[in-house]
């Protein structure tokens, strides 16, 4: 088996232990908080196993796939595992949607997309492992579409659609993308591949979605990257505008060396053309979704409410001998609303509205105050541990700012270099999040403005380095440069705190940072969080807010304390 393979299947090795009697258990926090459970996170999903495939938005619930094997905590006999949403954010599991019992998928039913099709048929094509391992492409559709929940799905009897032939190595392609119809009324779709050592999107037509033709070229290719996993490929309009197929920019994502990367480009479906405006791994146009722990992500279109949702899978940073003990791994981010940003040429991404209805009335309420060089202060009032925090920093005058040295093109290894621990001019000023009382335990997320020869640069860290006294932990400092002119702009900052995971977004969602955070003193009501500014120079706080957030209801449909949710609040 191939190393780019291995990768692949460790997103599915995970829970020992919870499944045997009852998943109910594992979302009543009370069982766990004191039990040797606080890391187990309390409002972002988790499914009984897992990882994610298509999410999707249908006939006003939302769908979410993941990789599943239901009889064991190692990888193997993987299907595909069902919940369902009215909000996003409160979750039921329902029962596997595929099994691997067919010819065509009998060593696993991997991962792929839902597709919408005309008359509001939904449609899943997947990666199935077939009897002699090759990964091919396959179509299932919905049993009864009178279903609201869709909960059986099968098979079409003309599986696989697409097979590996000719240059296409059975080991490297898989992953198939939602399809979009062209204005020919032919339908396309991206398959992942690796042909020459090259990462690519290749590309197939059909005009029945069943019969699929391989395009002469990949949609796009490169030469720095191998194995595209997960391909993603959409149009994406700015705020306030409505997704317009054709008329917009599209989005291309891929998946490899564990990180998330996008390029922006233009799109014409008449001859397939993808004209990009920077390429994959391109210096300083390195794009990426988010800058931590974020990976095999999917987007979807919601089409109710009019924007496009981003969903990536997170996994631990702890060791597998640490994921046994917990009996689970790995994670979703919280689902993140995507538009293209003011300069056209990014994304910009925030939590969906829906997670804002968890925010309990307890709520720290500050403005203009002032934080005085090397100095910190503590947020009280609010459970530190399940938190959502949102501060916006006025830097005033950038006389004093350190001046930015051109080599500095990796923002991780500089704020690894110049992380929360050593001090500056303008910054390091931010929060610190599950920290102890005494700060000997603290995860600093923190912005530094520097000065370059044209402009100024502001960097945004999510330092580990010191965010727990625990051995044996990648405690990575992350770092994102962040689109914005600190001359014009106010810096702002919100955090998504839930025991064990922290996401971070940066200048209003251009930059965002992810991470998994461990602390052996800082677990639920030890935990504390801080404002601090260790530059040489004070910093104003115009506004900050922070609540304790509640959790949400992840359950089994059995298990469920109230009818199907979400509509009533
Ligand atoms: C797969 O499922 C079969 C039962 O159908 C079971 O015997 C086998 O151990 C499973 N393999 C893994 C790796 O879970
Ligand atoms: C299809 O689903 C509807 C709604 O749940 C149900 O009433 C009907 O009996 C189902 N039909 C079949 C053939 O299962
Ligand atoms: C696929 O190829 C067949 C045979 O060459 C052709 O008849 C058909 O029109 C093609 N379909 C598409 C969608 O290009
Ligand atoms: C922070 O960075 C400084 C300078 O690079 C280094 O000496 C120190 O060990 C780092 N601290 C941690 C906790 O990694």
């Amino acid at each position: 088996m191939s190393v780019i393979q291995v990768i692949c299947l460790l997103f599915v090795l995970v829970s020992h232990g919870i499944e045997g009697s009852d998943h109910g258990q594992r979302t009543q926090r009370s069982l766990y908080t004191s039990k040797g459970q606080p890391y187990r996170t309390a409002y972002h999903f988790q499914p009984p196993k897992n990882w994610m495939n298509g999410p999707m938005y249908y006939k006003g619930v939302y769908h979410l796939f993941y990789q599943y094997n239901p009889y064991s905590a190692v990888w193997g006999n993987i299907t595909w595992g069902h919940s369902i949403s009215y909000d996003l954010i409160n979750w039921v599991h329902l029962d596997i949607a595929l099994n691997p019992t067919d010819p065509f998928d009998i060593n696993g039913c991997w991962s792929g997309s839902a597709t919408i099709l005309p008359d509001q048929k939904p449609a899943i094509l997947y990666t199935g492992r077939d009897t002699e391992n090759r990964q091919v492409q396959n179509l299932a559709v919905p049993k009864n579409l009178s279903d609201p929940f869709l909960r059986e799905w099968s098979k079409t009897p003309h599986n696989p659609l697409m097979a590996p032939t000719n240059d296409i190595d059975p080991d490297f392609f898989r992953d198939p993308t939602t399809a979009w119809l062209g204005p020919d009324k032919i339908w396309r779709v991206l398959v992942g591949a690796q042909i020459d050592g090259k990462g690519m999107a290749i590309l197939y037509k059909s005009k029945d979605f069943v019969k699929w033709n391989r395009t002469k070229n990949p949609l796009h290719s490169s030469t720095k990257t191998k194995m595209w996993e997960c391909p993603d490929f959409y149009p994406i309009n700015g705020k306030d505008q409505v997704e317009d197929q054709f008329k917009t920019k599209y989005v291309l994502k891929a998946s490899f060396h564990d990180q998330d990367h996008y390029i922006v480009g233009k799109y014409e479906p008449e001859t397939d053309t993808y004209e990009i405006e920077s390429d994959f791994l391109d210096d300083g146009s390195d794009l990426r979704y988010d800058f931590g722990k974020f990976y095999a992500s999917k987007t979807f279109y919601d089409s109710e409410k009019k924007r496009r949702i981003l969903w990536g899978w997170v996994a631990e940073s702890d060791s597998e001998a640490d994921d046994k003990n917990k009996g689970w791994s790995g994670l979703q981010s919280i689902p993140r609303s995507i538009v293209l940003g003011k300069s056209g040429r990014q994304l910009v991404q925030w939590p969906v509205k829906e997670v804002e209805r968890l925010r309990s009335k307890e709520v720290f309420d500050l403005r203009n105050k002032e934080v005085k060089r090397r100095s910190v202060f503590e947020i009280t009032g609010v459970t530190a541990s399940q938190a959502d925090v949102e501060v916006t920093f006025d830097v005033g005058g950038l006389e004093k700012a350190e001046l930015f040295d051109p080599s500095w093109v990796d923002p991780q290894l500089l704020c690894d270099q110049k992380n929360a621990s050593v001090r500056g001019k303008i910054g390091p000023f931010g929060l610190l999040v599950l920290a102890s009382k005494e700060l000997t335990e603290q995860t600093a997320i923190f912005f530094r403005i520097f000065e370059s020869s044209d402009k100024y640069v502001v960097l945004m860290c999510s330092d580990q380095s010191r965010s727990s006294l625990r051995g044996g932990l990648k405690k990575t400092a992350y770092g994102a440069f962040v689109d914005l002119d600190p001359n014009k702009e106010k810096i702002t900052l919100r955090s998504l705190i839930d025991h064990s995971i922290v996401e971070s977004f940066g200048g209003e969602g251009r930059s965002c940072i992810t991470a998994r955070v461990y602390p052996k003193l800082a677990i639920d009501k030890e935990a504390h969080l801080y404002a601090f500014n260790y530059g040489s120079k004070s910093v104003k706080i115009l506004k900050l807010n922070a609540w304790s957030m509640k959790s949400a209801q992840i359950v089994p449909m059995k298990r469920r304390r109230r009818p199907i949710y979400g509509r009533e609040e």
